[in-house]
């Protein structure tokens, strides 16, 4: 039996890890191993996407926690490194952009234990974004490149990377979505909240360059609270958005909207009943641009740019800013609800058997 690490980290991480744990358990060839760095340690950010996805006790929890991101990047690599050298895996699979990702795929790579990179290719072209630095150098270094869509394998072949490191497998995200529809149909959280089907868009806002500064949030709120007098909001609050809305006392204006609810995070399963039934999807998320495409739900992303852009040519996403934000919702509102499209290719529930079996061939089992 090989030894496979799966670095699970932080939130965006376990949809992508969980498909893959499972897909590689099933085998007699595989030991999958959930290796959680303590990236997110909340329960509602970590423990409840264990539960919901089925995933196990991590074997390696390595409980870095928050820090800045040469703390966060440096605590994970000692960590994991002396993981690595005490009990070496045979292969060690990074997911996403995070923090986590990069450092492990440092220190594993340095022992020269091979490392695939799952969700590969996703270019921003925006330095000044923690995880495109992340992406690069991952990108960089892994051995092995699986690709969601694509516009990854363009990217990387614009890097100068060599196609045999590179494999389109397909998004993984949407695995765990297909894996888990039944839960998240019979879930019960939207009519629990009070909204009805297709009457309410989801908010849901985290990146540093639109919750950490007073100007920019203070934008956002006041724009969300005039939106929320025509349509009803819930907003799901990541740690750092209720912490900075709480440092520049705003967190009083969004509840004192009428038609606003503003929540803490939400498990996998609750959540995504939320998503899956909302008019639109109003986010700065990287993971919600590729759910919302693959269910037909039109989504404004509040960013200058995306590393997804297979989101807005093939499906519903279309970048925003806080000042357009109000005339963005009105034309979806007055657009008529969009039949259900086809997804990007390999965008279809079978991706992590796809990586389970380019896993094999890469590390040479017969
Ligand atoms: C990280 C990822 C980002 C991803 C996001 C999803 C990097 C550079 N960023 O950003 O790509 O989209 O996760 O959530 O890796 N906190 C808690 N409890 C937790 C986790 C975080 O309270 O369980 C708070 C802490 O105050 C922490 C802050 O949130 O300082 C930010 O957490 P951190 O992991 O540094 O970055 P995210 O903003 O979550």
């Amino acid at each position: 039996m090989l030894t496979i690490h799966l670095i699970a980290a932080a939130r965006p991480n376990f949809m992508k890890v969980a498909p893959l744990y499972h897909a590689l358990a099933d085998t007699d060839w595989a030991e999958p191993v959930i290796v959680h760095t303590g990236q997110h340690y909340d329960f509602n950010m970590s423990d409840a996407f264990f539960r919901d996805l089925r995933l196990p006790e991590p074997g390696y929890h390595l409980g870095v926690g928050s820090g800045t991101h040469a703390e966060q990047t440096g605590g994970v690599m000692i960590a994991y490194e002396k993981v690595c050298i005490d009990n070496r895996p045979d292969c060690v699979v990074v997911a996403g952009d995070v923090n986590s990702t990069v450092a492990c795929a440092l220190a594993a790579t340095k022992l020269h234990i091979p490392c695939v990179h799952l969700e590969a290719g996703l270019r921003s072209g925006d330095r000044t974004m923690p995880e495109e630095i992340n992406r690069l150098a991952t990108d960089a270094i892994c051995d092995l490149l699986w690709t969601p869509s694509l516009d990854g394998n363009e990217h990387l072949q614009a890097n100068g990377v060599n196609a045999e490191r590179v494999e389109f497998v397909g998004n993984i995200m949407i695995d765990s979505f297909e894996m888990m529809r039944e839960q998240i149909d019979a879930d019960t959280t939207r009519q629990d909240l009070g909204l009805s089907e297709r009457r309410y868009a989801l908010v849901t806002l985290h990146r540093p360059s639109n919750v950490d500064g007073a100007d920019t949030l203070s934008d956002i709120v006041t724009t969300l609270v005039n939106v929320s007098e025509n349509l009803p909001l819930v907003m799901v609050a990541h740690p750092r958005t209720l912490a900075s809305l709480e440092r520049h006392g705003m967190r009083a204006q969004l509840e004192a909207a009428k038609q606003l609810q503003l929540l803490e995070p939400l498990p996998y399963i609750r959540f995504m009943n939320v998503v899956k039934d909302a008019r639109m999807v109003i986010t700065d998320s990287g993971g919600l641009q590729e759910e919302t495409t693959y269910l037909g739900i039109p989504c404004l992303t509040m960013r200058p740019n995306t590393e997804r852009p297979t989101t807005i040519v093939d499906g519903t996403n279309r970048l925003v800013t806080p000042a357009t934000l109000g005339a963005d919702v009105d034309d979806v509102l007055n657009a008529p609800v969009i039949e259900r499209r086809q997804p990007p290719q390999y965008w279809d529930g079978q991706t992590a058997g796809r990586a389970r079996d380019s896993l094999k061939r890469f590390l040479n089992v017969r």
